[in-house]
C-alpha cells in the first residue's frame, strides 16, 4: 500500500487516562465506530503521550492502557474492522519523531497554542521538558508514519494537525528533490499507459497553469487507480502534479465531526480533570446518585419556580439520550414548573444506566480474559508495524540513510 491510498486512511490516538466517560463516547468513540466501516482505520493508545505530562506517575499506566482498550471494545470499536494497538509497541513512531525533529524549528513547537496553555493549566508539574515541547511533533510522527490522509480530532487538536501538515511539507521539500526528479517523473508517466498518461498531463497542466483544483483532484484520483506504478513512482507523480518533488509524507486533513457537548455533573465540559464525569461502565447506583445530585438550572430553587432548559446541563443530556417525546415533556414541565428536577432526571437515569449495562456486558468477556485484549493489541501492533516499516524505510532512503 502506498501514499496514493492516504485519502482512504484514518489514524487517531487517545491518551490512556483510565476509565473513559460519556464525553469520550459521544465526542470520539461513536465517530470511530462509524469511521471503521468507511476507512482503513488505525486507532492507538498513546502511552508515550501520557508520559509527556505524567512521567512521574507510571505505576498505573499499564492498567490505564488496558481499561482504555476495553472501553473501546465495549463501545463497539471492532478489531476486525480497525487496527487497534499501543503506540509504544510500534517504535517506528519514535524513529520518525527523531528524524522529523531534525528539520522542525523550535519556534514552530513553541507557538502551538496547547504548549503554553497546558503548561499554565498543569502548573503543579514541571513541564519545561524536551518531551513536552515535542508532544505535537510526536503526534505528527504518529500520523505521518501511516501516511494517513484523515485525522478525526476535536477542535483542540486541529493546531496539531496543522503542524503536521507544515512538517510534512518541509520534509518533502527538503528530501523529495532527488537529482533528475523531472526525468524520473516523466518516465513514470509513461508507465501509466497512453490514455492515462495523456489525461494525467492534461490535468497537471490545467492545475499548474490555471490553478484548477478540480483538475488536481481528478488527477489524484487517476493516480490512485493505477495498478502498475511502484510506490516510488506513485509518490513522484503525486509530487510532480503539484510542481514539487516527491511526496514522501502526504499532508493529512483534520476530520472534524460535529461533537455534541457533553456536560459534566457541574455543567462544565465533562472531563476527568474536573472530576465531573460519569464513566462508560459505571455502576447503576453510583450513576443514579450522580445524576440525582447533578447541577440544574439555578433558577429552580423551589418546585414552584419555573426553569429554563437552556440553562440546565441535565437538559443537555436529554438532548443526547432522550426521544423527542421525553425531551418535549421535560422542556415543557420545566418551563411551567409542572415537574420537579427529580422527575425530569428519571428517564435520563434509565437510559444512561441501560446503555452502561450493555457496555458492561460487552466488556465482561474482556475483563475475564485480559489475554484476549493483549492479543488484540499485539496483533494490531504487528499490522501497524508492517505499515510503519514501509514508511520508515522510504523516509530513511529519502534522507540518505542507507539500508
Ligand atoms: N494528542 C491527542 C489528544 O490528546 C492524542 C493523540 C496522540 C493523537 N497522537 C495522535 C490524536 C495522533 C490523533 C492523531 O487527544
Ligand atoms: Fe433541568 Fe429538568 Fe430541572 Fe428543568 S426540570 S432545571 S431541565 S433538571
Amino acid at each position: 500500500m502506498s501514499s496514493s491510498d492516504s485519502s482512504q486512511r484514518v489514524v487517531s490516538g487517545m491518551r490512556p487516562t483510565g476509565r473513559l466517560h460519556l464525553g469520550h463516547y459521544h465526542g470520539v468513540l461513536k465517530n470511530w465506530v462509524q469511521l471503521q466501516h468507511e476507512y482503513e482505520c488505525y486507532f492507538f493508545v498513546a502511552d508515550w503521550h501520557a508520559l509527556t505530562t505524567n512521567y512521574e506517575n507510571t505505576e498505573q499506566i499499564e492498567q490505564h492502557v488496558f481499561d482504555t482498550a476495553v472501553d473501546w471494545l465495549a463501545s463497539g470499536v471492532n478489531p476486525g474492522a480497525a487496527t487497534l494497538f499501543v503506540q509504544s509497541k510500534v517504535p517506528e513512531h519514535a524513529e520518525l519523531h527523531l528524524l522529523l525533529s531534525m528539520i522542525t524549528p523550535v519556534s514552530w513547537l513553541e507557538r502551538v497554542p496547547s504548549y503554553k496553555d497546558q503548561q499554565a493549566r498543569l502548573n503543579d508539574k514541571d513541564l519545561a521538558t524536551y518531551g513536552f515541547l515535542g508532544y505535537p511533533l510526536l503526534q505528527s510522527a504518529d500520523i505521518l508514519i501511516y501516511r494517513a490522509g484523515n485525522v478525526p480530532v476535536g477542535a483542540d487538536q486541529v493546531a496539531h494537525v496543522e503542524l503536521t501538515r507544515e512538517v510534512a511539507r518541509r520534509f518533502n521539500y527538503i528530501y523529495g528533490r532527488e537529482p533528475g526528479f523531472e526525468q524520473h517523473a516523466e518516465a513514470a508517466v509513461k508507465k501509466m499507459g497512453k490514455k492515462a498518461a495523456r489525461l494525467y498531463r492534461e490535468l497537471r497542466t490545467r492545475y499548474l497553469e490555471r490553478g484548477d483544483t478540480e483538475a488536481l483532484e481528478r488527477a489524484r484520483a487517476l493516480l490512485a487507480e493505477q495498478q502498475n506504478l511502484s510506490i516510488g513512482d506513485a509518490e513522484r507523480l503525486f509530487g510532480y502534479l503539484e510542481g514539487g518533488g516527491r511526496i514522501i509524507l502526504p499532508e493529512p486533513q483534520p476530520l472534524l465531526t460535529k461533537q455534541p457537548k457533553v456536560p459534566g455533573l457541574d455543567g462544565e465540559k465533562m472531563s476527568k480533570s474536573y472530576n465531573n464525569t460519569i464513566e462508560l461502565r459505571e455502576a447503576p447506583e453510583s450513576t443514579a446518585e450522580k445524576i440525582r445530585t447533578m447541577q440544574t438550572d439555578p433558577a429552580r430553587v423551589r418546585l414552584k419556580d419555573p426553569g429554563n432548559p437552556e440553562n440546565c446541563p441535565v437538559f443537555a443530556l436529554h438532548q443526547i439520550y432522550s426521544s423527542d417525546e421525553v425531551r418535549r415533556w421535560a422542556a415543557e414541565g420545566c418551563k411551567s414548573a409542572g415537574i420537579g428536577c427529580i422527575d425530569c432526571k428519571k428517564p435520563l437515569i434509565d437510559s444512561i444506566t441501560e446503555e452502561q449495562h450493555q457496555r458492561r456486558e460487552r466488556a465482561q468477556q474482556f475483563e475475564e480474559d485480559p489475554g484476549l485484549v493483549h492479543s488484540i493489541l499485539l496483533e494490531g501492533s504487528e499490522i501497524a508495524r508492517d505499515m510503519a516499516r514501509e514508511t520508515i524505510e522510504d523516509v530513511r532512503a529519502a534522507i540518505g540513510l542507507g539500508p
